[in-house]
């Protein structure tokens, strides 16, 4: 079976996007992949945490993955800080990436924007991790949104550049692109994606929010000034409208073609308590599966304990050859 890696940062609640772009896929994948998913806190600190709340988001992101249906006897479900390989890989692969690559990574140009005050070193050698974090695992494929393609390019090209001094080390991983599963946008700059770090909390939906809060806010979703109030699917010219008709399909599972004509004679009004009861509905289990698992304590010491130890077992044999072929003389 081919090897997956994947995560979340914990840098928040896990939202609508998340679930929908990311989680809902892996749990599918985990029938047809040997399957990796962490909670990546060591990317999280790029951005300014406050330590309480990445300890919370990091416990209920993890409760999050089970209730989502990701398996932890059929995947390795680990948070990233446990397995000290990634901070070490991380380290030597820093100094195989060049700074003229990291320069062009745009999401390091986004995120110096929005977090102006606290440029760090870590926010611009993030890819650096991420290659990290891919490679240890001789991961495959790793399913990616539009936005990290740019960073698993430079994994590969890093992996590549290694493998051509010091032989195989590394497996080259591609990236796996969701059939379904499209970029949720944000509910009031739908040109933008969700973020689940998003100061204007009524751009996103957490997956744990109140089912009341959940409607107010697809209720006052940004939709458009068409006077017709024309519903149909064409993310350019009508970017909230095809945010809440993606929405409602992955909710629902029914194609948007087979919706838009469901909407022909109906008001945005519609379209959005439509999705609202959708969001609401599909997030109903998940919620109540959430309880359960976050107020076991024991059952969550377990699934990380068990996750780290058989995640650091294959990464220590990764580590342990790159530290060899690039002359570190072995801890007796
Ligand atoms: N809006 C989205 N639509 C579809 N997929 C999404 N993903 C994130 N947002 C959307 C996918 O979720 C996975 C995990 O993402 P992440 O938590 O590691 O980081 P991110 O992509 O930076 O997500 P956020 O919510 O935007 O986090 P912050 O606000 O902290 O930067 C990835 O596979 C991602 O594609």
């Amino acid at each position: 079976k081919p090897i997956v890696l994947s995560g979340c940062q914990p840098s928040g609640q896990l939202s609508v996007g998340n679930y929908i772009g990311a989680l809902r896929q892996w749990v599918a994948m985990q029938d047809t992949h040997d399957c990796r998913f962490m909670l990546v806190d060591l990317h999280a600190i790029t951005v300014r945490q406050d330590p309480a709340r990445l300890r919370e988001a990091t416990l209920d992101g993890l409760a999050l993955y089970m209730a989502c249906g990701l398996d932890p006897q059929r995947s390795i479900i680990f948070v990233q800080s446990h397995v000290a390989e990634h901070a070490q890989l991380a380290w030597v692969l820093n100094c195989y990436t060049q700074m003229g690559e990291l320069n062009r990574m745009t999401q390091f140009k986004d995120k110096s924007l929005q977090h102006a005050g606290n440029i760090n070193a870590g926010l611009y050698t993030y890819p650096a991790l991420m290659a990290a974090d891919i490679l240890l695992y001789q991961a495959n494929q790793v399913p990616v949104g539009n936005d990290q393609k740019q960073h698993l390019e430079l994994a590969r090209d890093v992996a590549t550049r290694f493998n051509n001094l010091y032989g195989n080390v590394f497996t080259i991983p591609d990236p796996f692109i969701p059939e379904v599963g499209a970029r949720v946008m944000s509910l009031q700059d739908p040109t933008k994606k969700m973020s689940k770090s998003d100061e204007n909390e009524n751009n996103f939906i957490g997956l744990l929010e109140d089912p009341k809060r959940i409607t107010k806010k697809l209720k006052r979703a940004v939709t458009d000034s068409d006077e017709q109030a024309r519903i149909y699917f064409n993310p350019e010219e009508k970017p909230g409208v095809s945010n809440l008709l993606s929405m409602l399909s992955a909710a629902t599972g029914k194609p948007i073609a087979a919706l838009v004509p469901e909407y022909e004679d109906k008001l945005y009004g519609h379209l959005k308590t439509d999705t609202a009861e959708a969001v609401v509905a599909m997030l109903e289990p998940i919620q109540q599966r959430y309880q359960d698992y976050r107020n076991n304590m024991d059952y969550l010491n377990k699934v990380m304990a068990s996750g780290a130890e058989r995640a650091s077992a294959h990464a220590a044999q990764t580590l342990a050859k790159v530290y060899d072929v690039i002359g570190f003389v072995p801890r007796p």
